[in-house]
Parts: structure tokens; sequence; C-alpha cells
């Protein structure tokens, strides 16, 4: 369903009407268009403290700007910051430039991993989450504002690509923390999944469906699994992405195998996308629906993901991307299946992130949308709608291509310095924030 209020803010008396009434000023935000360069202008590169990192590389393919007019991202290097004094160089860093940031244009602060043997540098790199996600709450005008927690730069070389570009719209407030892994580059950054097969579940329709877009876009050959009733809709959209189409309920006892059996050629991507709702207060659930969510949401995930680690059709160098939501990380009336399911998502994730990578050479991480212009949200009441809609710090719902984005950058062999996170692509959401 269209959003009729954001359509409206864009007319002169929608404009004048939401400015005298006080209203939420949704910006339209840009996104990935082909042909467009990503970041679409100047990225001005600023610095707090004396780093250490070597931000000029040119491997991580960022083009940064010691000075720009109107830069379309800005980038602030304050891992050197560790003391209260020094913090006073991210103010001085950023207050002069926040206003001439363009619309839709991304600020990306990168922070120090937390040192456990300096109170003093725990507690300003600690500061700057709260700087970064009050900067995203009052910037405006479409554009985001995240935080990288890392030590070397070439590991994070995907996540400050996919952070500075239109491909993030919709994710900001977010704290991501890269690791040291070492990382192939993947050779065509413009098909960085060309040669490698991807699996989306539940890939028929809304954010799966545009998930197997972006990764055939990205340049992989996708296995669009749905269930049976949507064997069709799975065919049309494979036939479209020359990939493949899958007919099978996720919950199967023996799913693991039955893919392993269509993937002769081992797998790169797991996408567990598939994922239902069945809302009731506790008081009126009846038992069936309990189990059905966990089953489709959880168990499925568990039992696919064990098994296509253990028999090896996950290679080494694979991904695994699993589906959250806000209301796992905050918990949402009428949605204690839902909720607890999309939590152990979450769980999940961060206890077998390291074991995956240390053993099978896989990372694990998650996605967690919030509000998403689907069939699912359209189906809810208008008022909690626009509730949904409009409680984030961009006062609008993201689109199914925002969490394939995400997903798309989780995908991508160059982030394997990437484990155990949980994105939120909420458009910073107030819940659970
Ligand atoms: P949707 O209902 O439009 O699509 C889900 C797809 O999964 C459908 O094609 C369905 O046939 C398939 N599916 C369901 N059970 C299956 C099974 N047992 N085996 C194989 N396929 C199965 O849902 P939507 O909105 O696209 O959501 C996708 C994921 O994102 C879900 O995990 C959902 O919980 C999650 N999510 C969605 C949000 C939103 O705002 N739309 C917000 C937060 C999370």
């Amino acid at each position: 369903m269209a959003d009729r209020y954001l359509t409206f803010t864009g007319t002169a008396p929608g404009r004048f009407l939401s400015r005298r009434l006080g209203l939420p000023r949704p910006a339209p935000l840009k996104r990935r268009s082909p042909g467009r360069p990503t970041p679409p202008g100047d990225t001005l590169l600023r610095t707090a403290g004396k780093s250490d990192l070597d931000l000029a590389d040119t491997a991580l393919g960022l083009d940064l700007k010691a000075a720009a007019e109107k830069p379309a991202a800005v980038l602030l290097d304050a891992t050197g910051v560790r003391d209260v004094e020094t913090l006073a160089e991210v103010h001085a860093a950023l207050h002069p430039v926040v206003r001439s940031v363009a619309d839709s244009g991304r600020v990306v602060v990168l922070g120090a991993p937390l040192d456990p043997a300096d109170h003093h540098q725990a507690a300003v790199q600690q500061a700057l989450e709260g700087f970064t996600r009050s900067l995203g709450k009052e910037i405006g005008r479409g554009r985001t504002v995240n935080l990288v927690r890392l030590t070397e730069a070439r590991a994070a070389a995907s996540t400050l690509r996919f952070l500075l570009s239109p491909k993030s719209a919709y994710v900001s407030g977010q704290v991501i923390e890269v690791g040291t892994e070492q990382v192939t580059a993947p050779e065509d950054p413009d098909l960085p999944l060309a040669g490698r097969t991807a699996l989306v579940t539940g890939a028929a329709r809304g954010i799966g469906e545009a998930v197997a877009e972006t990764l055939a876009a990205d340049g992989a050959h996708v296995v669009v699994l749905d269930v049976p009733q949507a064997e069709p809709e799975a065919r049309r959209l494979a036939e479209r992405l020359g990939g493949t189409a899958l007919a099978l309920d996720i919950t199967a006892h023996d799913a693991g195998e039955r893919i392993a059996a269509t993937l002769p050629g081992g797998l790169d991507v797991l996408v567990h996308n598939a994922g239902i709702t069945r809302d009731r207060r506790l008081v009126n659930m009846p038992a069936e629906r309990w189990s059905s969510v966990l089953e489709v949401n959880l168990a499925s995930v568990l039992r696919t993901t064990d098994a296509l680690l253990t028999n090896g059709v996950l290679r080494r160098g694979g991904r695994i991307v699993a589906t959250a939501s806000i209301a796992g990380l905050a918990g949402n009336a009428g949605q204690t299946n839902y909720a607890a399911s999309k939590a152990g998502v979450v769980g999940l994730v961060r206890s077998l992130a390291p074991r995956a990578l240390a053993e099978h050479g896989v990372t694990v991480n998650a996605v967690a949308p919030g509000f998403i212009e689907t069939k699912m949200t359209a189906a809810v009441p208008l008022l909690i709608r626009e509730a949904g809609r409009r409680m984030n710090s961009l006062a609008q719902g993201g689109l199914p291509v925002d969490v394939a984005e995400t997903t798309a950058w989780l995908a991508d062999p160059g982030s394997g310095a990437v484990n155990g996170q949980v994105v939120r692509v909420c458009g910073q959401s107030l819940l659970g924030a």
C-alpha cells in the first residue's frame, strides 16, 4: 500500500501544513539505481584523535575528499579518541559540516573496540554510540548516521561502501562490529556474487522476492524456495532471474537433505527469510498458533542451518543471513510467539557465528527489519500502520529492497569479517531502540 502521507508532504500544501502543525516530514529516500555511482557524490573524511587506520588505501574503493561543499557522505574516523578531551574533536569535526550534508546523505562514524584495560578509552568509545544514535534522530532530510567499530580498514571495506551508499537508505542508528579476518574482495565490485549460488527461503513474494532480485543483480545464481502452493510465483521469479525454483515447505524434516539434493555444486549464500505471523495475545493463543510460528521462524532455521553446515553443502567462504525482526528485540503486544521466534534467531546467530566461522569458514548474521511496506504490513489496521510507519527517525516505512540490500552486503564475499551481527533495517525505529 502506497504511503500517501509521504507523497502529500512532498507537495507545496503538504509541506506548509506539516510544518505548521509540527507533523512528521518524511523525505523521499534515494536508493540504488542502475548507472548511478555509489556514493553519488563526494565523501568527506574527518578525523578526531590520532588514528592508525589507513583509509587512503586504494583497495578500499573509497574516494575520500579532504574538503567538499555539499558532501553526499561524511566519514568520521574517531578510532583514536581515548579520552574526554579528544572527544571534543568529534564535535569540532562534525559541527561545521553536518548542515551541508546532502539530502539522503550519510554520516559514518568509525570507532575502536572498547579496551577492557582502559576505562577512559572504553568510556569515550561507548560515548560514540550515544552520539551516533542522537545525531541519527536529529539529522533529518533522509540522512542516516551509523557507527562501525573496527581495528583494520581493509576488513571493513565492504561495510563502509555499503553504509556510505544509497543501498543503506533505511539503516540508521546502527552499531556494527567488524573483526580482523582476512577478506578477499570480489573481483568485480559491481557483480560481487558472480559465480556464487544463493538460496532464499520464502522468496516467492515480499521481502524474499526483493532479496532474490538483489542477489541475482549482484551476480548470484538464485534458488527461489517457497511452499508448494506458491510454486507458480516462485517459478516465474526464478525464470526472470535465470535461477531455479524449489517448491518445498521449509518445515519438512528432511528439508536440508532435499535442498542438498538440488544443489550438487554446493551453496554459498543461505538466506533464511521465510516467516509467518499468527498474532494473538497469550491469553487467547491456542497452542497451534504458538507452535506453527516457532516451527517456521525458528525450528526450521535451526534444522536447515545444521544440516547444510554439517553435510558440507555450504561451502567455505559461505554466508548465512537469517531474518529476525525488531519485534524480537523490543517485544510486541499480540506477538509473544513471533517475538520469541525472532529473538531465538538472534540467539542462534550470536552463538553459532564464532564456531561456524572457525570450523566451516561461514559467517552468520541477521537482519532485523522494522516496518517494511509489504502485504503483511498492508494488512495491519490503519492507525497501528501509521504509527509503525512514522515512529522512526526517517518517519516512513522501509521497502523490501532495503532489507535486500542489507542482506546482499552481508552475503558479499568481501564481508568475511562481519560475523555475529544483528543489523536493524528499521530507519532507527523507536521500538526497542
Ligand atoms: P510475506 O508473508 O510477504 O512472505 C513470506 C514468504 O514466506 C511467503 O512467500 C510464504 O509463502 C513463505 N513461507 C511461509 N512459510 C513457509 C514455509 N514453511 N516454507 C517455505 N516458505 C514459506 O512476508 P514478508 O513481509 O516478506 O517477510 C519476510 C520475512 O521478514 C519474514 O521472516 C518476516 O517475519 C520478516 N519481517 C518482516 C517485516 C515486515 O515489515 N514485512 C518486519 C520484520 C520482519
